[in-house]
């Protein structure tokens, strides 16, 4: 099998195949001594990614900067979009050419949902998309993906209950998406206000997976093979009263977990507020940060097929 991966803009992981997926995850996983800094690999050496955060982030950026650091390429960008000339007026399209002519790919992340696909129809270079708005966020749920199936053994057939803001939260809806490509039993679990999009539950139910909604973790913990919390995303609420009434509505503690298999893993792709205790952290339930880990050989892994260092 041959790929295509080369040059390609990353905007939505519904534009990824099942075999393309598992494609990246086995890529990943031959990057792993040299995500871990225990082997060296400089095949990105002279490649250069630019980095567009126009949102906050700590996990996108510095993992995509470390996976061209860990392949020997160099990144450059900015976190605060307040220091760039977008304060005096420049537009997503002019800033997106104008990188071109400074890098070889580019990374975007906005508070707007589509922009990764506009940037890209400006750019001539591959455009990766790291978060548009409520939209999409694919290389988190390819980093989701690999995390399932490297701690489970496998992600067909588990049953996954996505938690928390599943209105706002971008990573749960290509993760929604992206389950469909392996076929599992998806419970949602959040207050009605902050439920799946229907779109998106009836993209899951047409493909004939199993779906169940429902606002009570407790009605379904015991069942579950993985629990992927999310954030409630504050900054997304158009009125903050509303997001005062859902505000701090789950946590997951050891109490709950009680009634949880014994492998259950709990995965967040961070940052948490209050939704997981700390006291989680401790228990062999928790894979929050072996997940945000996986950025970086999943990263290098797309990195290295999109610059086309490997096939
Ligand atoms: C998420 C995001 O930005 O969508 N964070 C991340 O990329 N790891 C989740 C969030 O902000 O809650």
């Amino acid at each position: 099998m041959t790929w295509d991966f080369a040059g390609r803009d990353i905007l939505s992981i519904r534009d990824f195949s099942r075999g393309e997926v598992d494609h990246v995850l086995d890529v990943a996983r031959t990057m792993i001594p040299a995500a871990r800094g225990e082997a060296s690999d400089r095949s990105l050496q002279g490649k250069v990614l630019g980095t567009l955060f126009f949102e906050p982030s700590t996990r996108t950026r510095l993992s995509f900067e470390s996976a061209m650091n860990r392949l020997g390429g160099s990144v450059l960008g900015f976190a605060d979009p307040t220091v760039t000339s977008l304060t005096k007026g420049e537009t997503l399209a002019d800033t997106v050419r104008m990188v071109e002519s400074y890098a070889d790919a580019v990374v975007l992340r906005h508070p707007h949902e589509g922009a990764a696909r506009l940037a890209a129809k400006f750019a001539s270079i591959p455009v990766i998309n790291g978060g548009d708005g409520a939209g999409q966020h694919p290389t988190q749920t390819l980093l989701d993906l690999y995390t399932i199936w490297s701690e489970k053994g496998g992600i067909e057939g588990k049953k996954v209950a996505l938690l928390g803001d599943l209105k706002y939260g971008r990573t749960v809806h290509s993760l929604a998406y992206a389950l469909t490509l392996y076929g599992v039993e998806l419970f949602t679990v959040a207050p009605p206000q902050l439920q799946m999009p229907a779109e998106i539950t009836q993209y899951v139910k047409e493909q004939g997976m199993p779906l169940e909604s429902t606002s009570s973790l407790e009605e379904v913990i015991g069942e579950l093979d993985v629990l992927y919390v999310t954030r409630i995303q504050k900054e997304r609420f158009p009125d903050p009263t509303e997001y005062q009434k859902v505000a701090g509505i789950y946590r997951v503690n050891k109490r709950l977990l009680r009634d949880a298999k014994p492998d259950l893993i709990v995965m967040h792709p961070l940052p948490r507020v209050d939704e997981i205790d700390p006291e989680v952290d401790e228990t062999p339930h928790a894979k929050y940060f072996v997940q945000a880990f996986n950025g970086v050989p999943v990263r290098m892994a797309l990195l290295s097929l999109i610059f086309g260092g490997v096939e």
